[in-house]
C-alpha cells in the first residue's frame, strides 16, 4: 500500500471517528440526562410516584383549555348536554327552566339573561362568560362563584371542552377560540456544542477535498 492510500485510509478513519464522536456528543445535548422531577407527560387521574428522597410532586394539569377546545367535538358536547336539559333550554329565545336559557351564552354577560331569577351571588358576580370562565364554572360552580343554585358539575376535562363549543356553536357571534400556544422546540445549532460543529465541518470539508 503507497502512502497515498494509506493517509486516505487514515483520513477516512479518522472522519468516521470524529462523525461517531460529534453524533454523541450531539445526542446528549439534545437528550439531556436528567431525572425528571415530574411526569412530563401528565395523565388525569393517574398518580405520580415522587422521585426518591423529592417531596411529592402534585400532577399539574398540562393540557390547557385552548388545547383541548382544539381538538373538542360539538356533537359530544351535545351528547353531555343532555344532562344540562333538566335545567336549561338551548334554542334561541327558549324558555328558562330551573336555570336561564343557554342560547348566545359564550361571552355574554355573567347573570345577564333578562327575565330569569338569578341568586344573588351570580347576579352580582360581574364579568362575562369566556371559555376560560365557563370552564371554572363547568368544573365546579360553586368554587367559581360562591352560593351559586347551580350544582351540577363536569369533572372530566374533555366533556367541557366538548360542551363548551357545542354552546359556543349555539350563539351569534361568539368569541374567537383561544390560541394554542406551542412550547418552543430548542434550534438545532444550539444542541450542537460549539467545539463540536466545526470539527465535524472540517473534517467533511478534509475529505471533500482529498478525493
Ligand atoms: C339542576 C339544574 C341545573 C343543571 C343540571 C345545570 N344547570 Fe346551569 N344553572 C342552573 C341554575 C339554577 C343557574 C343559575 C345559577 C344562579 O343563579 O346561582 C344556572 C346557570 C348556568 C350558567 C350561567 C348563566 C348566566 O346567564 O349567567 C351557565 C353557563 C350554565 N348554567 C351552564 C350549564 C351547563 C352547560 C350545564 C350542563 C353541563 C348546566 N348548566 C346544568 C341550574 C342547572
Amino acid at each position: 500500500m503507497d502512502g497515498y492510500k494509506l493517509n486516505k485510509f487514515a483520513g477516512a478513519a479518522l472522519l468516521a471517528l470524529l462523525i461517531i464522536m460529534g453524533i454523541r456528543e450531539v445526542n446528549n445535548a439534545v437528550v439531556p440526562d436528567v431525572e425528571l422531577e415530574q411526569q412530563a407527560y401528565v395523565i388525569e387521574g393517574v398518580e405520580v410516584e415522587a422521585a426518591a428522597g423529592a417531596a411529592p410532586v402534585e400532577a399539574a394539569p398540562v393540557v390547557s383549555l385552548a388545547e383541548r377546545l382544539a381538538v373538542a367535538d360539538a356533537e359530544a358536547g351535545a351528547k353531555v348536554f343532555k344532562k344540562c336539559t333538566q335545567c336549561h333550554t338551548i334554542e334561541p329565545g327558549g324558555r328558562h327552566l330551573q336555570g336561564p336559557n343557554l342560547y348566545d351564552i359564550v361571552g355574554a354577560p355573567v347573570g345577564g339573561k333578562e327575565g330569569f331569577n338569578y341568586s344573588a351571588a351570580v347576579r352580582d358576580a360581574g364579568g362575562v362568560w369566556d371559555y376560560e370562565a365557563l370552564d371554572a364554572w363547568l368544573k365546579k360552580p360553586s368554587d367559581y362563584i360562591k352560593r351559586t343554585k347551580m350544582v351540577l358539575a363536569l369533572r372530566k376535562d374533555k366533556d367541557r371542552a366538548n360542551v363548551i363549543l357545542y354552546l359556543r356553536e349555539n350563539g351569534e357571534n361568539p368569541p374567537a377560540l383561544p390560541e394554542v400556544v406551542m412550547p418552543e422546540a430548542p434550534a438545532v445549532e444550539d444542541a450542537m456544542p460549539e467545539e463540536v460543529a466545526p470539527a465535524v465541518e472540517e473534517a467533511v470539508e478534509e475529505a471533500a477535498s482529498a478525493s
